[in-house]
């Protein structure tokens, strides 16, 4: 229809902390689902609304009462859920810690890289399992994030005049511990400008199922490496969180009408980025 934008297939997962146990985000009239996947339960039940004209689902990563832990996330559940319910585009926020002087506290990073050294988390949908998809899924991680969807979160954060980097590479730890200084020092020599817990192995996982994913980092801390700053904290993330998730939410919802004027682009991504994953998958 003339002067009408169409959105048609394009359904936003938004997975994420504080604030979005908060379904206001949505219109009033939302859904909660209470699903079960061949990986188990998912952290919360999952919420569908519509936002800004869009439909969404929106996840709370670590449960409703904050009580999973970045290694104990169902990660598997979490993705598979949002895909059940036809979600094909993936926002993932997470509070990060800065490894970079310039990357300051209260600011966002569309980060487009990651390093992973988590050692406890599964990160294919492709394990062999009964039940499972079958056949092993080699799939290519560059690029790792969304670079459409990253652009449309920078402009975003452009728009509404908030502090933000557009690129950086995010190094992923098991946790829950938050590092040692020497360990902190040997991830700046590595090039990483962030520090998080939880995007590994979400990314992996959106690629296998042909999802286009971005991360938004929400900058708490300088981790431990910086001598005349606070030192990471539970206290010192939890207070810049509160401080910042308003934000995250203002993010959000500009970049959602964004997402919709884009919403041809993106249809092409998501196109390309099922075939990849279709053809990654290698069955005898
Ligand atoms: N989340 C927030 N700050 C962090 C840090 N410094 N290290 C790991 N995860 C974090």
């Amino acid at each position: 229809m003339a002067g009408q934008i169409q959105t048609k297939n394009i359904k936003v997962g938004i997975i994420g902390g504080t604030g979005l146990e908060n379904s206001n985000l949505l219109d009033s009239n939302y859904t909660e689902h209470d699903i079960d996947t061949p990986y188990g339960k998912p952290s919360a039940p999952l919420i569908e609304g519509i936002l800004n004209g869009v439909p969404c689902v929106l996840l709370v990563r670590h449960g409703k009462k904050h009580d999973i832990s970045p290694t104990n996330v169902n990660y598997r559940a979490n993705l598979w859920a949002m895909k059940k319910l036809g979600v094909n585009v993936i926002l993932a926020t997470n509070a990060s810690g800065s490894l970079n002087e310039e990357i300051r506290p209260g600011s966002f990073v569309f980060f487009d890289d990651y390093i992973d050294r988590t050692n406890k988390r599964q990160t294919t949908f492709y394990d062999g399992f009964v039940g499972h998809p079958h056949g092993v899924c080699h799939i290519p991680m560059y690029p790792a994030f969304s670079e459409s969807l990253r652009k449309i979160l920078a402009e975003s954060a452009q728009d509404l005049g908030f502090e933000y980097h557009k690129k950086g590479i995010i190094i992923c730890i098991e946790g829950p511990h938050y590092s040692s200084r020497a360990e902190s020092n040997a991830y700046q020599l590595l090039n990483a400008s962030i520090i998080n817990m939880t995007i590994c192995p979400e990314v992996m996982l959106a690629k296998e199922l042909g999802m286009l994913y971005a991360g938004v980092a929400l900058v708490t801390d300088y981790d431990c490496w910086k001598d005349n700053d606070k030192h990471v904290s539970v206290d010192l993330v939890a207070q810049t969180m509160v401080v910042n998730s308003e934000k995250s939410i203002k993010l959000f919802v500009r970049a959602i009408e964004k997402i919709k004027e884009s919403s041809a682009l993106l249809l092409d991504d998501i196109r390309a980025a099922k075939i990849v994953a279709r053809n990654s998958v290698m069955i005898d």
